[in-house]
């Protein structure tokens, strides 16, 4: 689990382990709310909607990772940061295949309920989902990365099949992001109208005094946040921060 706290910025340290309290005090008042005959099926499709939420959660921190990795505006220090966070990406998805694959988990069946599993099986969900913002936001450094890499490749196959089975991503916001990302990374043919719809934003944000402003309040959110992890944490992200 530590190993990943690096790999999504704002991702799945403190706020992860927090996600997952809630999901389990959740989980515990279901089960105290359902009629124990017959509601299994019930309960378990419910953990899979409050899992939901939490990933709508999830992907709003990482929406402002992205944000901060776009804003660096250098592409030296870009390539350095994707490179190092790949490198932890696909190590998460791999070892969180191993897990699931070792549990015999389906992704369109039960939503799983042993802790490891839980954890595994949102570990692939959410970095999936964050290798697909990045790829499109930066698909030259990824491609400079991702393209000779066949264990990435056939990882991230195996990511995005999965992923397409959960029904996580079959609402809301997210509903393009699968594809998208499969046709960028060339794992699925280019349809003809094919086009990353981040293409040009880059310019259209930096125009934008609404997201100015959004951004430095992001930013003196983090710096708050920051100084909280560390009283609590030490040493730990300061060393992160100097390595990047
Ligand atoms: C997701 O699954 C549907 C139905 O099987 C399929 O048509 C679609 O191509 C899949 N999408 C991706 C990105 O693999």
């Amino acid at each position: 689990m530590s190993q990943d706290s690096g790999v999504c910025g704002a991702g799945p340290g403190p706020a992860h382990l927090l996600g997952m309290d809630v999901l389990q005090v959740c989980v515990i008042v279901l089960s105290l709310w359902t009629i124990p005959v017959n509601c299994q099926k019930e309960s378990l499709d419910s953990s899979l909607e409050i899992y939901k939420k939490l990933f709508e959660t999830k992907r709003k921190d990482q929406m402002h990772a992205l944000k901060n990795m776009i804003e660096l505006n250098d592409i030296n220090q870009q390539y350095k940061i994707i490179d190092i966070m790949l490198k932890g990406l696909f190590k998460v998805l791999e070892d969180s295949r191993s897990v699931l694959t070792a549990g015999d988990i389906q992704p369109n069946g039960p939503f799983p309920r042993d802790e490891k599993l839980k954890d595994a099986y949102s570990h692939i969900v959410e970095n999936t989902a964050f290798f697909g913002d990045v790829t499109l936001r930066f698909p030259k450094i990824v491609h400079h990365y991702f393209d000779h890499n066949s264990n990435w490749n056939s990882l991230i196959r195996w990511g995005i099949s999965f992923c397409n089975q959960t029904g996580v991503f079959d609402l809301g916001p997210h509903t393009q992001l699968l594809s998208l990302m499969a046709q960028e990374l060339g794992i699925s043919e280019k349809s003809a109208d094919y086009k990353n719809p981040f293409k040009d934003e880059k310019e259209f944000i930096h125009s934008t005094d609404v997201f100015q402003k959004a951004l430095k309040d992001e930013e003196k959110r983090r710096k708050k946040e920051d100084k909280r992890k560390e009283l609590r944490k030490g040493p730990r992200i300061t060393k992160t921060r100097n390595e990047l």
